[in-house]
């Protein structure tokens, strides 16, 4: 298996593949591996000749220092994972300088009104730094495929319209979200919690269950009210938001229409750190 810390070594190495007309697969990730990261590896080394995955933990895309700072980083024991999965593997380990050049700024992107949903109101330029990291990772990569989890339902969604305004071919392909047996959504943050937050983090999918349950039995509104009532005394979990919203622009609803898709959406603050996670609704 080969890393590349070097822009230049894996555009090299990528320019004989596809003189070869082998098909790239493409999995982006900050790294901190876990299962979820390691279905999407093999969903794309199922669909694709090779499979390059990108560790980079993505500054532009952080709008909390500290959560920049605190971010897991397991490289090594990153690329062990990847080593035993396949020998068609080619990492990416880039700087900062090697992706953005002296200057780390992020591109101001219109995605359309997606990007000013859930995520966009809470974590101010997230997507303009995710769009504009996807935009120069691919330019290196020249994928065909590029797998996304659907766990960040909304960033799968923007990097679907950033390959439109951008005039990319790659394929966007968004995978079930992986789940510990508890419920819990896998994400490196998981990492951090603490004994007593991984007890209470069931809670989250939990909810998500009844809503889908009850969805078109009771209101959008009441639902919401329902979903703040179970986190109201819960010591470990705090409510950021809760909204059902169309899957085709994310914006939330009161009633629900005939014939439309919807997704419930949550963000619950386990001391400091933030868990998202989202379930489809019909
Ligand atoms: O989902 C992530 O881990 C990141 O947002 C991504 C897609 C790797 C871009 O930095």
């Amino acid at each position: 298996m080969q890393v590349y810390e070097k822009r230049r070594d894996i555009e090299n190495h990528v320019a004989v593949l596809q003189r070869e007309n082998k098909t790239i697969g493409f999995v982006p990730t900050m790294g901190a591996l876990h299962n979820g990261h390691l279905a999407l590896v093999r969903r794309a080394l199922q669909e694709n000749d090779y499979v390059v995955v990108s560790i980079f933990v993505n500054p532009t895309q952080f709008n909390n220092a500290d959560d920049l700072v605190k971010y897991p980083r397991t490289i090594e024991a990153d690329v062990t994972l990847l080593e035993g999965l396949s020998s068609e593997i080619i990492v990416f380990v880039p700087t900062p300088t090697e992706v953005y050049g002296e200057k780390m700024i992020s591109t101001k992107y219109d995605f359309d009104g997606l990007e000013h949903e859930m995520e966009g109101k809470f974590r101010p330029g997230h997507f303009d730094g995710v769009g504009t990291v996807l935009n120069k990772l691919f330019t290196i990569v020249s994928p065909n495929n590029a797998y996304f989890g659907e766990k960040d339902f909304q960033q799968l969604q923007i990097v679907k319209k950033l390959v439109e305004i951008e005039k990319m071919s790659v394929k966007i392909i968004g995978c079930p979200i992986y789940r510990e047996e508890t419920g819990l959504a896998l994400s490196s943050r998981n990492k951090r919690l603490t004994e007593q937050q991984l007890e209470e983090s069931p809670l989250i999918y939990k909810v998500l269950k009844q809503v889908k349950n009850d969805f078109g039995i009771k209101s959008a509104n009441k639902l919401g009210e329902w979903v703040s009532e179970q986190f109201k005394d819960n010591k470990e979990l705090k409510l950021e938001y809760f909204e059902i919203a169309k899957v085709s622009n994310l914006k939330s609803i009161k009633r629900k229409q005939k014939d439309l898709k919807y997704r419930a959406f949550i963000a619950v603050f386990a001391g400091e750190i933030r868990l998202i996670d989202n379930i489809a609704l019909n």
